[in-house]
């Protein structure tokens, strides 16, 4: 049998309404990385090529999809937001593989495995659709999609649309789709707008292959890997689920937290073995810690480099820089894009800019002298 292959496409076009800040929610960031990146780098990972569906604030999600060089992808503009089923018409002309996976933008928890189990899954059944379900009783559920399986027919009705009494037991729609390309050119254009709301859903095509008796597979998965994000509380609560991967990532590898729960972590970032991060701390991406470091309470570190066995005391500000082995730096330091020397103490209240320090081997540190505030009050002493 003929391999058969697979192309994504990815809805970013919406005007993220619920979120209330004017920007598009897919340019937020979740650990230092923006939402769309989510699934549009693990859809490049996957080798399968992309197009991406913008309208609403579209140069932000082409930036951010250049800045991370995410290859084989490709843009359709969807000019007026008429709804996710509007958004997959936009994008027909692009349609070329045996199927289309097509994923909401605002999923940024997505795996590769569930990816994998919905393709399984759909080609072992010969499928015209498949789709994910999940369950949850976490309030951030409540507007998604209801799936209504009775007398073998299966439909996906919206919530806000939903009139069967116990609705809050039916399984939800997690926004993931794998169609087979003949089976959504023959429908797609017969969707029509939602009497209430006037948009075209996608979630229709589901009741259609259903009622002309083409097989309609689902599967489910974790809510945590599939909860979309449509409001700035969604925002918090996916990120706080990456950021205790991340945690446990780290502390796996032998990095012990002083507070895992108040530390800031980028994706973008690297800490060795026995290193401690005091509670408070904020590492973000391009930051490479060594070995045996000490990274105390309060301390902001960006695209820095620190190698083994360095101390920075609490309330340090580090940014662009590269610090040598056995340093210590603060308490209340401020570096930035300087370069500090094997060994060499920069004490409190010290700010070194734009500077190598320690090359003749001597050592810094602060001395508090004069009147408080005056603007001498910060020396650098040998
Ligand atoms: C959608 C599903 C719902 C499902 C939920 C899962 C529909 C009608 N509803 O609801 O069943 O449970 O996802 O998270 O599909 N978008 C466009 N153009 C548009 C509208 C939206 O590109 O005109 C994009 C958005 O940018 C977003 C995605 O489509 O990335 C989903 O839109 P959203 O408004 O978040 O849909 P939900 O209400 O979450
Ligand atoms: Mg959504």
């Amino acid at each position: 049998m003929k391999k058969q292959t697979m192309q994504a496409i990815i809805l970013a076009a919406g005007k993220s309404s619920r979120f209330n800040t004017g920007n598009t929610k897919l340019s937020f960031t979740l650990c230092g990385q923006e939402m769309i990146a989510y699934p549009a780098k693990l859809l490049s990972a996957m080798n399968v090529p992309m197009t991406l569906v913008v309208g609403f604030q579209q140069e932000t999600i082409k930036d951010i999809i250049k800045k991370y060089a995410i290859e084989k992808t490709t843009f359709v503009e969807q000019e007026k937001q008429l709804g996710t089923g509007h958004a997959l018409m936009c994008s027909q002309h692009t349609w070329t593989e045996d199927h289309i996976l097509v994923l909401n933008g605002d999923i940024p928890l997505i795996t590769h495995d569930v990816i994998n189990a919905l393709c399984t899954h759909h080609t072992t059944h010969d499928a015209a659709v498949s789709f994910i379900t999940t369950y949850s009783s976490d309030n951030s559920a409540e507007g998604l999609g209801r799936v209504i399986k009775k007398d073998n027919t299966i439909e996906i009705i919206e919530a806000r649309n939903c009139t069967t009494e116990d609705f809050t037991q039916l399984p939800l729609n997690a926004g993931i789709y794998l169609f087979n390309r003949q089976f959504l050119e023959t429908t797609l254009l017969s969707l029509t707008p939602n009497e209430k709301t006037g948009e075209i859903y996608i979630t229709d095509l589901i009741k259609y292959a259903s009622d002309k008796k083409l097989t309609v597979t689902t599967i489910n998965a974790s809510f945590d890997n599939v909860r979309g994000v449509n409001t700035l509380k969604e925002l918090w609560a996916a990120e706080h689920i990456k950021r205790s991967e991340l945690l446990t990532y780290w502390m796996n590898k032998g990095v012990r937290f002083a507070a895992a729960l108040n530390v800031c972590l980028d994706l973008d970032i690297e800490i060795g073995a026995g290193t401690f991060i005091g509670t408070g701390a904020i590492l973000l991406n391009g930051t490479r810690i060594g070995k045996n470091c000490i990274i105390n309470a309060f301390s902001y570190i960006s695209n820095t480099t620190i190698h083994d066995n360095v101390e920075i005391k609490p309330h340090s500000a580090i940014c662009d820089s590269l610090i040598h082995q056995g340093c210590q730096v603060g308490p209340f330091a401020h570096l930035n894009k300087s370069i500090i020397q094997d060994n060499v103490i920069i004490g409190n209240f010290i700010e070194v800019k734009n500077s190598t320090i320690g090359e003749d081997k001597t050592i810094y540190f602060a001395c508090l002298g004069g009147e408080m505030g005056s603007e001498n009050s910060n020396h650098t002493v040998q």
